[in-house]
């Protein structure tokens, strides 16, 4: 396998490998990769739905994914899908986000697989949450050692949302009550598997701190959104047909963009149940 990175600070593209055919040796490489790099990509990959969930099973069980309805065939698939009759629709993962952080224990990785992409537009950021602690000062090391994130998908999939979801005619997004629950994890989580200190903050989640007055508290909530996506902890990726992403969900947030109306744009998704983060 060839790893090339892409930036200083996050992204990988691996060559010379087809991941329907890893030895155990070249799929622990990978994941290990993968944690290293925060976000992998793998072109030119020919697989079936059936292939990604046997590839997204070696790195665990799959994860539950509420609100979105699976693929028919394939429950444990997202068809990440926007027609081009669509038009300006608002896009799935159209703001920056760390998959299902909402969730007690949120997907470890996320699988994403590419079949058919806009002429222009449709790319993908990904910023990583480990360079953006390191980034920190001593003293806001320390402070937010001490603070609590509550995510929670209210502003993403309660039912006041729905009008914004059913403009997708190929994504069937079910909103419901259960997305005004939430659940507070640290700010600063541990890496389970790098042991890295991670700034575990994502706007379209986080809608409170624990710990911070109300004063500081909305100031504090805008700076650590825009600390953790600043251009210099980011990598964008343009997507061709046959390429496969792989992320380290607990140590980055990604960001889907919308810029192809008018084209069609169809990816598979996968995602690995993870652990509750810990301090
Ligand atoms: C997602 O947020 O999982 C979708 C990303 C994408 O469509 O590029």
């Amino acid at each position: 396998m060839k790893v090339e990175r892409l930036t200083g600070v996050l992204g990988a593209e691996l060559t010379d490998v087809n991941v329907t055919q890893l030895t155990d040796t070249q799929f622990q490489e990978l994941r290990e990769l993968a944690c290293e790099y925060g976000v992998v990509f793998l072109p030119h990959q020919v697989m079936t739905v059936q292939q990604q969930v046997e590839f997204s099973h070696r790195f665990g069980p799959a994860a539950e994914s509420p609100f979105i309805e699976p693929s028919p065939d394939h429950p444990e698939v997202i068809k990440v899908l926007k027609e081009a009759s669509d038009g300006k629709a608002f896009n799935f993962g159209g703001a920056w986000h760390s998959d299902f952080s909402f969730l007690a224990t949120p997907p470890s990785f996320t699988i994403l697989y590419a079949l058919d992409i806009p002429p222009y537009g449709g790319d993908t950021l990904w910023s990583c949450m480990a360079a953006a602690y390191e980034a920190l000062s001593e003293q806001q090391k320390e402070q937010f050692a001490t603070l609590h994130a509550v995510h929670t998908a209210r502003d993403a999939y309660s039912p006041k949302m729905q009008p914004i979801h059913s403009g997708l005619s190929s994504m069937n997004i079910v909103c419901d009550d259960s997305a005004n629950e939430a659940q507070v994890h640290p700010l600063i989580t541990t890496h389970p598997e790098t042991g890295k200190k991670i700034l575990f903050y994502n706007r379209a989640y986080v809608r409170d701190l624990v710990g911070v007055s109300d004063d500081e508290k909305l100031r504090l909530m805008e700076w650590l959104h825009l600390h953790t996506t600043d251009a210099k902890f980011s990598v964008r990726h343009k997507w061709s047909v046959g390429d496969l992403a792989v992320w380290d969900n607990r140590s980055t947030q990604h960001y889907a963009l919308n810029d192809y109306a008018g084209f069609r744009r169809e990816l598979h998704r996968t995602t690995v149940a993870g652990s509750r983060p810990l301090p």
